[in-house]
């Protein structure tokens, strides 16, 4: 007999959040040693996520004040076991409430540590890790630093926001002038700009997914050749890269601590060369849980269960990614904007692709 577990997931109108919902379906469909009830909140009645879960709640959003509060309350309320945190914005806030959430609520938020969360946050703290620790990575620069970088690396080179996400405002750029521009639009845009040697080509890239359990160990790693489309793994084509995997789990454990860790690179010269580290669960671990690694079914078991996991290894899988569309009866919307809670039994999703 599993056991039955009620877990709260966040932020469910973005593509993380609904991404670990779709991980602890797919866990309850394998028959786990776990079978999931999932209770899922956004800020916005419009979240698909709401109308999927077993229960949907309306809470405040993740920079008003109390918002921890009231994330342990629905916890203690509901006999929440774990808290998985679904958005970029909610990280450092929730991830640095996590004691404190525990101790209220008893719920345990599967979260990287505080340090963690600040480094992979930033993707110039990123870079400063990477070097102090000498790991494969991107060398980068300030904008105070371009001249030395641009003599030493050449055109192009990349510029981008050391807190951008999903591609915004990232730009390859090939003279003086275009740094400017660059410069400028990410600053107008409110985050700081950073320059980065660019590292061809297409075809080239690589997301992997490290999860690290108790007492420093890597229980998974998996990796994908991906493209990219609005920002996200698009096509995506899994299989073993042992060197992209060692490199990804090195990151990872020299992070320290527990959690799910995603590093992002790209092969240079045979070698794979990091630029990004999101220290969350990524927004592809679906296709991670469908070829076998189920990061947050994994993180569960060891940080709340206490099991030691040490996963076999993965599906060879190609997957290709396309839209799909939630249907909610407006009557059901109109209720869940009123009371604030959603019966997810009342939509559905069509099988017509
Ligand atoms: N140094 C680089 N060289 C070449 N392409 C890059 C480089 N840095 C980022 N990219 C491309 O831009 C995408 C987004 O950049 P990334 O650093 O991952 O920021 P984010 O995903 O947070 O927007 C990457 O997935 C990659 O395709
Ligand atoms: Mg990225």
């Amino acid at each position: 007999m599993a056991e039955r577990a009620t877990v709260l997931v966040t932020a469910v109108g973005g593509i993380i959040g609904e991404g670990i919902m779709k991980c602890l379906r797919l866990a309850n469909t394998k028959r786990g040693p776990v079978s999931y009830r999932i209770l899922a909140a956004d800020a916005d009645p419009r979240a698909a996520g709401l109308y999927r879960a077993d229960e949907g709640l309306l809470v405040p959003s993740a920079s008003a004040p109390g918002y921890t509060d009231a994330l342990a309350r629905v916890a203690k309320e509901n006999r929440v076991t774990a808290i998985f945190v679904g958005a970029d914005e909610e990280l450092a806030v929730v991830g640095s409430a996590s004691e404190q959430i525990l101790r209220k609520s008893g719920a345990v938020v599967i979260s990287n540590k505080p340090e963690t969360i600040t480094i992979g946050s930033d993707k110039w703290k990123t870079y400063q890790f990477m070097k102090k620790h000498d790991l494969p990575r991107a060398e980068s620069s300030l904008p105070p630093g371009r001249g030395r970088f641009v003599k030493e690396f050449g055109y192009p080179v990349v510029v981008k926001p050391r807190e951008g996400h999903g591609s915004e405002q990232f730009y390859v750029v090939r003279s003086n002038d275009e740094i400017d521009y660059a410069i400028g639009a990410i600053r107008r845009r409110g985050w700081r700009p950073m320059l980065q040697e660019y590292l061809s080509e297409d075809d080239n890239e690589f997301t992997t997914g490290v999860t690290v359990g108790k007492g420093k160990r890597v229980m998974s790693s998996i990796s994908m050749r991906r493209t990219l489309k609005g920002g996200q793994t698009y096509k995506a084509f899994i299989d073993d890269f042992p060197k992209v995997r060692k490199a990804a789990e090195q990151v990872a454990l020299r992070l320290g601590g527990a959690g799910p860790i995603n590093v992002q690179a790209r092969m240079a010269k045979g070698e794979p060369r990091a630029f990004e580290i999101n220290p969350r669960f990524s927004a592809s671990c679906p296709i991670r849980a469908g070829a076998g690694v189920n990061e947050p079914d994994i993180l569960y078991r060891n940080l709340v269960l206490g099991e030691s996991i040490k996963t076999a290894g993965y599906e060879r899988l190609v997957c290709l990614r396309y839209w799909n569309e939630v249907y909610v009866p407006y009557a059901e919307y109109e209720r869940a904007r009123k009371t604030g809670k959603v019966n997810g039994s009342r939509s559905w999703v069509p099988e017509y692709f």
